[in-house]
């Protein structure tokens, strides 16, 4: 059973299926291509040009990662990139070419050679397209759209008895196995148990949603990282939360990203006083440097001038140029008045991705027997404290099929055993069903305020020890509603929000340094003797 239908769930599910003939069944809380996934615009980073190499790729993500990647994960990142690229090619995904017919390979922060494999600036939707097309037209995989995974099953839901003389607590010492989970259905608001899996795998992509401001869709909730904490799997490095640099700033209109492919091709930022305020914080590297260090950078300059945006300027280059490689872009900021071949765009950093996740080995297991993981809802030690981009769609594909396959071996040829443990069926009774919405709404928007205004790009211990205040009253509040209602999505959508607030806060008072994407101004440093170490929940 896969949890989810972007890059990471379509790639393992396809792999599966393909290598043992087993069913398999995809479970997405939404239409099937509505993820991260499907936004994203810059690229895939693989090395592709003979002016690159693997150690380059291997060193530029070591140091973004600011010390905290794990080796043995970057090198398995780097040497199957490649690999990874053709697998899509034959899937049928169409790559943006040069004129000689190689894939034309675009530059970002970061890195030191042009390495982003892309699809002018769709490049997810066309990754999206591809997969799908693939997963669709298979004949053992099955798509269950508008399907919301509530939680994960394990030993804690096996029947009262199954486990002799066992309470909660008691099956929490032990090693526990995952046996399927339970899954909404959102047009009639029946929660089924799905119980018969040989393996579940969490693909349910990133939390971006936990903040105000954020390039992801509606969808990222950190769905599966809340769940799989709640199973009781090991959770890391949540204080990482990547935000981009460069999203579209209109106030009325909804959060837009302008890739770092722009400022690849030669975009400036500017303040507005139309200085290039880079060469203060980054004199070497300037806009291109890696995405902390930019995203920094502009909130610095925001609040020294109380501004409430700064601009990126590609005026200067060929119009041409920038309609054709683009597109998407110049469409977007266009219908919102901006003419992005005259005029500057204005921007501001939102919340993009998440570094941290559940804790994953080189290949997607986790310390939960049966359940694996991949993509963004993981933590496989390739980003470290501050992930290069266009390393997470390559991650997410890797880990995948690292996933598919550690699972084809444990199969080894052999028909997965039926589960024969007894679990509890979803018990909703005493529950009612819920009238007040603004309940839901409010404490959504109180939890993105909050963790947008004191867990965002500049923290200190006073802001995350206020924010753990308030988010530990409104778990406790969302705890007791969810207990009273018939569960609905946005009801779980907030019950996981919260549950991830509180871990990357918790995570981010653990961490009494500033590294990579965690900076706090109580130790404005980093420590490399005390703090160069994962932070696990
Ligand atoms: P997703 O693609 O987000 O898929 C998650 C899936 O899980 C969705 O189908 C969702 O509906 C489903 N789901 C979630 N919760 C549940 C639940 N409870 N029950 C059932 N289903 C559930 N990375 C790059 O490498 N290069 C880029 O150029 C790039 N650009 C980006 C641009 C934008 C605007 C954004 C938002 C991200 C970008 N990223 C980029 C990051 C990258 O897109 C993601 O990290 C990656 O796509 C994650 O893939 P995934 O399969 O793990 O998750
Ligand atoms: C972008 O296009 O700027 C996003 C790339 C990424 O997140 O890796």
């Amino acid at each position: 059973m896969v949890l989810g239908s972007g890059s990471a769930g379509l790639f393992f599910a396809l792999t599966v299926a393909e290598h043992t003939g087993l069913r398999v069944l995809i479970v997405t809380k939404k239409e099937r291509s509505e993820s991260n996934t499907n936004y994203a615009q810059g690229g895939i980073a693989s090395v592709e040009s003979d002016k690159d190499s693997l150690e380059a790729h291997f060193h530029d993500t070591i140091i973004a990662g600011a010390g905290l990647c794990h080796e043995d994960a970057v090198r398995v990142l780097v040497k199957e990139g490649q690999e990874r690229v053709k697998d899509l090619i034959d899937l049928g995904a169409r790559f943006t070419k040069s004129r000689s017919g190689k894939l034309h390979l675009g530059r970002e922060g970061g890195h030191s050679a042009n390495r982003i494999v892309h699809a002018r600036d769709f490049t997810g939707r066309e990754l999206e397209r591809a997969l799908l097309h693939a997963v669709q037209t298979h004949p053992k995989i099955t798509i269950l759209e508008n399907h919301f995974a509530v939680e994960l099953l394990t030993d804690h839901q096996r029947k009262h008895g199954s486990v002799p003389q066992k309470d909660r607590k008691d099956v929490s010492d032990q090693r526990l196995s995952c046996y399927g989970a339970y899954i909404l259905h959102e047009a009639t608001g029946r929660v089924a148990i799905c119980s018969a899996a040989a393996a579940v795998m969490i693909a349910t992509g990133g939390a971006g949603q936990v903040y105000l401001h954020t390039t992801n869709p509606l969808i990222a909730t950190g769905d599966g990282v809340a769940m799989a904490f709640r199973a009781g799997a090991k959770i890391g490095n949540m204080e990482f939360i990547q935000f981009h640099p460069t999203t579209l700033y209109v106030p009325e209109a909804n959060s837009f990203l302008i890739s770092e492919a722009v400022r690849g091709a030669g975009g400036i930022l500017i303040n507005r006083a139309g200085e290039r305020f880079m060469k203060q914080y980054d004199a070497a590297r300037m806009e291109l440097a890696p995405r902390d260090i930019v995203a920094r950078a502009i909130d610095a300059e925001l609040k020294r001038r109380g501004d409430s945006h700064v601009f990126l300027d590609v005026s200067h280059l060929p119009a041409r140029s920038i309609r054709h490689e683009f597109p998407s872009i110049y469409k977007r900021c266009n219908e919102l008045g901006i003419d992005i071949t005259k005029e500057p765009i204005p921007v501001v950093p939102a919340a993009h991705y998440s570094c941290g996740g559940v804790v994953a080995s080189l290949d997607g297991t986790t310390n939960i027997d049966r359940l694996y993981v991949a993509g963004e809802a993981s933590m496989t030690g390739v980003h470290g404290a501050n992930r290069l981009a266009s390393n997470s769609l390559l991650e997410s594909l890797v880990w995948s099929r690292r996933a598919a396959m550690h699972l084809i071996h444990r199969l080894h040829g052999k028909k997965p055993s039926t589960n024969k443990v007894s679990l509890m069926e979803w018990d909703e009774s005493g529950t009612e069903n819920a009238e007040e919405w603004i309940y839901i709404s409010h404490d959504r928007r109180e939890v993105q305020e909050l963790m947008w205004d004191y867990a965002g790009i500049v923290r200190s211990n006073y802001r995350l020890e206020r924010a753990t205040r308030r988010l530990k009253l409104i778990r406790k509040e969302i705890e007791d509603y969810y207990r009273r209602t018939k569960v609905t999505v946005p009801l779980l959508e907030l019950r996981n929000i919260a549950e991830v607030a509180l871990l990357i806060v918790r995570s981010a008072l653990r961490r009494k340094e500033s590294r990579g994407l965690h900076y706090t101004t109580d130790y404005p440093k980093r420590d490399d003797l005390h703090w160069l170490r994962d932070t696990i929940l």
